[in-house]
């Protein structure tokens, strides 16, 4: 029995020196790298610069992740979104938050934010282009025990997309304008304002009970585009 318990132990000491000597391998590994360009900071000392969004919400809610336990949010600016859908860069300072619940209860907010020039203290082959990022509590706290490193080293896998994962649905996201194509019906939305409470009778085969020459033109306006737009769909 005392010799297994020796055995054992001896097991557990000499694990426990084995991972302190690898430690010390990777620590070497930095402080090499470090004394090789002191110029160069690690990825994530920027991350004050990134302070929490307290607007999100003004921006475009463009799609939602359902995993497990897990929902998340994504909002970003209109303007970043128009960008992306006419191929053009990102602007500088969007800002994209993502919204994290666990079990229904709001539990972080992940942001990243794009702006001329930032990024430039980080080496070539870290940074991701001119993003920051940053992690905040539920009451807009920064989430300090977030490693913003591993934020780099992840989203690196999107260079090809900005850095940006959820790119395709930013890219398909259907804007809402309000010139009546695309998303909105003609039921809800025409011509930039809406028809829903509208009630026009006869007006083709009465058109003198509209008094007023102008308003009559314009509802004749109106419903003709409105045939149009049926004829269409
Ligand atoms: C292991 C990989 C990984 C790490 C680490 C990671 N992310 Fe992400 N991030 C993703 C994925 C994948 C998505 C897409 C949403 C999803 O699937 O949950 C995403 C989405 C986002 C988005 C929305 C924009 C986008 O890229 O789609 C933001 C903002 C974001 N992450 C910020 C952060 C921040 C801040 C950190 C660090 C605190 C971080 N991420 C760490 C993988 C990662």
């Amino acid at each position: 029995m005392k010799k297994l318990l020796f055995l054992v132990l001896t097991l557990v000491v000499a694990l426990t020196l084995t991972a302190c000597n690898s430690n010390n391998d990777t620590n070497d590994i930095s402080q090499q790298e470090s004394s090789r360009d002191t110029s160069k900071q690690e990825p994530g000392s920027g991350r004050d610069l990134v302070k929490f969004p307290e607007d999100y919400d003004e921006g475009v809610l463009f799609t939602t992740v359902t995993r497990g336990d897990t929902y998340e949010e994504v909002y970003t600016s209109q303007e970043a979104i128009e960008a992306v859908q006419d191929g053009q860069p990102i602007p500088s300072d969007t800002v994209i938050t993502l919204k994290i619940f666990k079990d229904e209860e709001l539990y972080r907010y992940f942001v990243m934010e794009k702006r001329d020039g930032w990024g430039a203290q980080y080496p070539s082959d870290m940074r991701n282009g001119e993003w920051e990022y940053n992690a905040f509590t539920a009451d807009g706290a920064v989430a300090y025990e977030e490693d913003i490193g591993r934020c780099f080293t992840c989203h690196a896998n999107q260079e090809r997309d900005d850095y940006v994962n959820k790119f395709d649905e930013m890219k398909n996201y259907e804007l809402k304008d309000l010139t009546g194509s695309k998303n909105s019906s003609a039921e809800s939305r025409f011509i930039g304002f809406s028809t829903k409470n509208w009630e026009v009778k006869e007006v083709g085969d009465h058109p003198e009970v509209i008094e007023d020459k102008e308003k009559e033109g314009m509802i004749q306006n109106v419903l003709l585009t409105f045939y149009f737009h049926q004829g269409k769909s």
